[in-house]
């Protein structure tokens, strides 16, 4: 009587505690497993991760990195991934959203240096979920001189290519396909030295100095109008 008591407990406890077993050794291989598997193409972090600090990016920048005006935020998705980071380091070191006056930057500057983000990885993590993203042309916003844009835009190739499609080896990053108001609002920062300020910064220096062929924002407005024409 009292073994098959035994019995039929060890059985009724068994089940479930087999069950458990089993779905946590479940758990401990999908975990063991997974970020590999999601780490990006080009080697730069686990997207699994990054998913987790996405969020405290999504009031400004969209649910899918798609950007806001509203925020003044820029579409994320489409740049590579070389350049994100680069941007984000220089958030975080100062270089970049900290001149007067440019109280945009200083609000993407603060957001970049929260506890989250400042361990080791956690940047290229979010570098690595950001460019699994699906990317869309933003939406354009403005008209202008687009034929005198073309004579000016000459000038930029070199750098962002003839289709604006960006050179990664000249950190230059893309432009067709970003959003025009952004643009706009970045020459008239690298003119009036609110990006591009900071020394040790070469490649916001050498962007910079490109501006001296703008000489005035009708001509900023004319060769925005033409990378808006520029197809991916
Ligand atoms: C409070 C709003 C806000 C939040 C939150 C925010 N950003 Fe930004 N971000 C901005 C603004 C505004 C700019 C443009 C700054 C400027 O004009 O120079 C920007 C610019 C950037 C740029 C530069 C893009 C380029 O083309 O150079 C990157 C990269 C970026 N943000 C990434 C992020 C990531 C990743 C997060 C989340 C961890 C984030 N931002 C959270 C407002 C925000
Ligand atoms: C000598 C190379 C060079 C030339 C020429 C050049 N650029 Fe740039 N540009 C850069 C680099 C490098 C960056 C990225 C700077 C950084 O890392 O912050 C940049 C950044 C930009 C950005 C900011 C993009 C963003 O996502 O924030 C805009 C807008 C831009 N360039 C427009 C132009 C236009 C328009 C011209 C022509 C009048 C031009 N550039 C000529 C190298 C160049």
């Amino acid at each position: 009587m009292k073994g098959t008591l035994t019995q039929a407990l060890g059985q009724a406890i068994s089940k479930p505690v087999i069950a458990a077993t089993a779905a946590a050794l479940i758990g401990i291989l999908y975990l063991a497993y997974v970020p590999n598997a999601r780490a990006s193409a080009d080697g730069y972090g686990d997207s699994g991760a990054g998913a987790k600090l996405y969020p405290a990016c999504t009031s400004c920048h969209g649910a899918k990195g798609q950007g806001n005006v509203g925020m003044a935020a820029p579409k994320l998705t489409g740049l590579p991934s070389s350049y994100l980071l680069k941007q984000m380091q220089n958030f975080q070191s100062g270089a970049r959203g900290m001149a007067a006056g440019d109280s945009k930057g200083r609000q993407m500057a603060a957001m970049s240096k929260s506890p989250r983000l400042m361990r080791d990885g956690a940047l290229e993590d979010l570098v690595a979920y950001i460019q699994s993203l699906p990317d869309e042309p933003a939406a354009q916003t403005m008209a202008g001189d687009a034929q005198r844009g073309k004579g000016l835009y000459n000038s930029c190739a070199s750098c962002h290519g003839a289709s604006g499609q960006g050179i990664e080896g000249m950190g230059a990053p893309p432009l067709a396909g970003q959003s025009d108001w952004y643009l706009l609002a970045q020459l008239q920062h690298f003119a009036k030295g609110r990006r591009g300020y900071e020394p040790q910064d070469y490649r916001g220096q050498q962007m910079q100095g490109a501006m001296s062929v703008l000489r005035s924002p009708d001509d900023y407005q004319a060769v925005v109008a033409y990378i808006n024409t520029l197809g991916p």
